[in-house]
């Protein structure tokens, strides 16, 4: 494995870890890691280890299916490039008395499967971060099926700062919502039929949880109801929020509802994410970091709405200048916001207009003139309270992406992710004279538009009402020397650590 990893060092390497029989789950995770990625074409290693660590003296380790020459073909048929599957001595040389172990934070391991499967999830962070370490995979690929297991590995990976990243892939289910589970192999034909009452009770929940004043406790009895009234013998039925794994008292922003249950020889887990609206991404940052361009991108990716608020607030600019009242009067401004119409609209080729008052100002807006006062109109209490009424609105059934400067702390306090897009006023100005040149127009000494821009976040983050500051819970990716493709590769892997695909799947290319 060494001389391989030599031989394709250039290459970026994809992981894969399993413990074999693999199924088209498995395989969905190989075609994943095979995609192009930002640094070229991937190699992918599947590797192949059923790890003692994490069975318990009365599970199935001794009966797990192992299938090597399947496994092979199927790894392959998905776009494997190589397997790697160690022996136990290979794996743990020293024995298992001798190993070094991880111990992920208790805190995650208390409900759901951790509290059932008691050193489970150690085992599975100790053979993961020994193959991390023998492999040094770019990536690591792990199936959002076993949600608990991603978070734990999540944590672990930055915990322990390995210098890979995780990418979670979605569950795939059989026609009747079964999900895949190398453990659905031990079901016979009866118990497969008995196995769908599992996602069945979870998807009934998912469509009561939309009704309002839907209450979490007697969901939960129900789904234990059901399970067992399917024939099924219930582990667990808990409600969790998905990030921390704690237990939710209420239906709250976006809720983990899992159950394991045994099914004859098999223990079967499974999982629904609960949810009143879509989710929301909150993209706060100061002016010029980029912040339209990779939303913009970042929305189509996802099939997010694009909410472009500061457009909202250049068009009132424009609008103040076009009727020539004082823009740094509010009570000169004030009249105009009464009966505003101001439309965002996205265009056949993607690309978002924007009107106000029934004129198109999509390329007014982005004058000079406008970039000029667009901090001072903005920064009047009456405007914002205007403009934020309206994005609010515009954000009730979710499913958006807002950019600006107060997303995050005053327009929707409760977006899944925020995150503080940033980059030096060096580079900043930099971006600035480019895009300024490109444009066509007079390009300032790089000086003045730095000073320009230390100007405006000092306006911006000094302003009395909704000033520009990082929200607590915000993420800070700071942009400087990193591609555009790059910063929204990073912007996905945030928004997937929050907001996995069954709860928002990736709109189909
Ligand atoms: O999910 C699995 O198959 C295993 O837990 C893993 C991640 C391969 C570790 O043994």
């Amino acid at each position: 494995m060494e001389a391989w990893r030599r031989e394709t060092r250039q290459a970026p390497l994809h992981f894969v870890p399993t413990m074999g029989a693999l199924h088209p789950g498995h395989q969905s995770l190989i075609s994943r890691a095979a995609r192009q990625c930002a640094g070229g074409q991937p190699r992918v290693l599947v590797s192949v280890f059923v790890n003692p660590l994490q069975f318990g003296p009365q599970e199935d380790f001794a009966r797990y299916p192992r299938q090597l020459e399947a496994d092979a073909a199927l790894a392959e048929a998905a776009g494997a490039d190589a397997l790697f599957a160690p022996s136990l001595e290979e794996l743990y040389p020293a024995g298992e008395q001798e190993l070094t172990r991880i111990q992920p934070p208790l805190s995650l391991q208390q409900g759901l499967c951790g509290r059932h499967r008691s050193g489970h999830f150690n085992g599975v962070a100790t053979v993961v971060a020994r193959l991390l370490g023998l492999i040094r995979p770019d990536q690591l690929l792990l199936g959002e099926k076993d949600w608990q297991q991603l978070v734990i590995l999540r944590r672990v990976v930055a915990d322990l700062g390995l210098p890979v990243e995780v990418v979670g892939v979605a569950t795939l289910r059989e026609g009747d919502g079964l999900a895949l589970s190398s453990r659905n192999s031990y079901l016979n034909a009866d118990q497969r039929l008995q196995a769908t009452a599992l996602p069945q009770a979870l998807e009934d929940a998912n469509a009561a949880a939309q009704r309002p004043g839907t209450a979490l406790a007697p969901l939960l009895a129900t789904v234990h109801e059901k399970l067992e009234q399917g024939g099924l013998v219930v582990d667990y039925v808990e409600a969790v929020c998905p990030i921390s794994l704690q237990p939710r008292s209420a239906l709250k922003g976006l809720t983990l509802l899992a159950a394991a249950v045994h099914c004859g020889p098999s223990r079967l887990i499974d999982h629904v994410f609960l949810m009143s609206r879509a989710p929301i991404v909150a993209i706060d940052g100061p002016a010029g970091a980029g912040k339209s361009t990779v939303t913009r991108a970042f929305a189509e990716q996802l099939g997010l709405i694009y909410l472009d608020t500061g457009a909202m607030y250049r068009a009132v600019t424009w609008l103040v200048q076009q009727s020539g009242v004082d823009a740094s009067e509010a009570a000169a401004v004030a009249p105009l916001l009464e009966g505003l119409d101001l439309q965002l609209s996205t265009a056949a080729a993607g690309q978002q207009r924007v009107s106000v008052n029934g004129h198109d100002v999509t390329e007014a807006i982005r004058s000079p003139e406008v970039t000029a006062q667009v901090s001072q109109v903005a920064a009047h209490g009456c405007v914002r309270e205007a403009l934020t009424r309206q994005q609010q609105a515009m954000g009730e059934r979710g499913g958006l992406v807002a950019e600006g400067r107060d997303i995050g702390t005053a327009v929707f306090p409760d977006a899944e992710l925020k995150v503080f897009l940033t980059a030096t006023v060096a580079e900043r100005a930099r971006r600035r004279a480019l895009d300024l040149e490109q444009r066509g127009f007079a390009v300032p000494a790089l000086a003045e538009l730095e000073a320009q821009i230390a100007e405006r976040d000092h306006l911006d983050s000094t302003r009395e009402v909704a000033p520009l500051t990082q929200a607590a819970d915000a993420v800070e990716l700071i942009t400087d020397g990193l591609s555009i493709d790059a910063v929204i590769e990073q912007l996905v892997q945030l928004f997937r650590q929050r907001v996995p695909h069954d709860a928002w799947p990736e709109p189909v290319a």
